[in-house]
């Protein structure tokens, strides 16, 4: 393990540009910031690495990654994009959109990637990881730096915090901006199914696409995050829609309507703020030691809609893992 500040204003950002790129040849794998999250990458053509993926973060094999672009054209040899999903990775990317599309028949990623699937989940980040794959010039596979079912990781000290002991490259970028994964969509013939929503919004995506957009139902068969229901999951029990703090828990509030909480996802009530810093704030209000942490209810509009999926995810049974 070792973490090494990685900015593109920084005089060392081109020798550490090198060392991501050798460990990423040598089917290693590199902690990488995003606008979402932290990913845990690898090269998407190379099966030692997924593998390493999947082992690392003890992840389901059947639960297939992300495969992370630096742009169009990479996202084309990987991937079959309709008028509708290319319209969408026009305006959104680089940005928090992982779009699913067939999968291109002369693409060179790893079946482990797809886990078997026809389809294909494509996303182009921002800043520098952005950079590190143009310059790496393949596909990284790149699920959320994180244990599976746990909470993401919103800085490398996170990252860090969960692999100790492996031999992983941590990238700081400092805190992620967004602080929730991406918005996961796929065009359906004229319409957008969203398989997990994110800080991109269903009216975003209509807006653009001009088409109507659905939520798909968590019981959906298709493969995708609604088939974890526990998932994004502190050690202690996760109690919604409180509006003051049960006995022996730490409590979550938001804004300033209900009791003030131990912490506050967001005192203004500004739902972006909160997404940013729900990761974070579970995790140490999961460090205080207490058997529960309750949190306040959080408004079921825009951003609130993946913020609120996230939480219940947090609270569910379990007796499934996640991502
Ligand atoms: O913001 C993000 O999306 C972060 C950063 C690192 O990019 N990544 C992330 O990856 O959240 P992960 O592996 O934790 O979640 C990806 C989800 C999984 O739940 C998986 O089921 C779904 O994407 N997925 C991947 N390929 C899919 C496919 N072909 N069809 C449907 N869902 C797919
Ligand atoms: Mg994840």
């Amino acid at each position: 393990m070792k973490i090494t500040k990685f900015d593109q204003a920084r005089s060392d950002f081109d020798e550490v540009m090198a060392a991501a790129m050798h460990h990423l040849a040598t089917s290693r794998l590199v902690a990488i910031p995003t606008e979402t999250v932290y990913g845990l990458a690898g090269d998407a053509t190379d099966g030692v690495a997924i593998a390493r993926i999947f082992e690392t973060k003890k992840r389901p094999q059947f639960n297939p990654l992300i495969a992370h672009v630096s742009g169009m054209e990479m996202a084309g040899n990987i991937g079959v994009f309709d008028r509708l999903s290319q319209k969408l990775a026009t305006t959104f990317w680089p940005g928090p959109l992982t779009l699913i599309v067939a999968q291109n028949p002369m693409s060179r990623i790893h079946d482990l990637v797809t886990a078997g699937l026809e389809t294909i989940a494509v996303r182009c980040p921002g800043g520098p990881a952005g950079a590190l794959i143009k310059s790496y010039g393949s596909p990284l596979a790149a699920p959320s730096a994180n244990l599976s079912g746990k909470l993401s990781a919103t800085s490398a000290q996170h990252v860090a915090g969960e692999f100790r002991g492996e031999d992983i490259l941590v990238l700081d970028g400092g805190d992620c901006v967004m602080g929730i994964e991406s918005t996961i969509a796929q065009v359906q013939a004229d319409r957008i199914i969203i398989l997990r929503a994110g800080s991109i919004s269903a009216e975003q995506l209509g807006e653009v696409a001009n088409c109507p957009v659905e939520f798909a139902p968590a019981s959906s068969a298709i493969t995708a995050p609604g088939m974890m229901a526990s998932h994004y999951a502190p050690r202690a029990q996760v109690i919604l829609e409180c509006t003051s703090k049960l006995p022996d828990s730490a409590m979550l509030a938001f804004g300033n309507s209900h009791e003030r909480g131990d912490l506050n996802l967001s005192e203004r009530g500004d739902l972006r703020e909160a997404a940013a810093n729900l990761y974070r704030q579970l995790r140490q209000l999961d460090g205080l030691g207490m058997d529960k942490i309750c949190v306040a209810p959080i408004p079921r509009t825009g951003l609130g809609i993946a913020i609120n999926d996230r939480l219940a995810r947090a609270a569910a049974p379990r007796n499934s893992t996640g991502n």
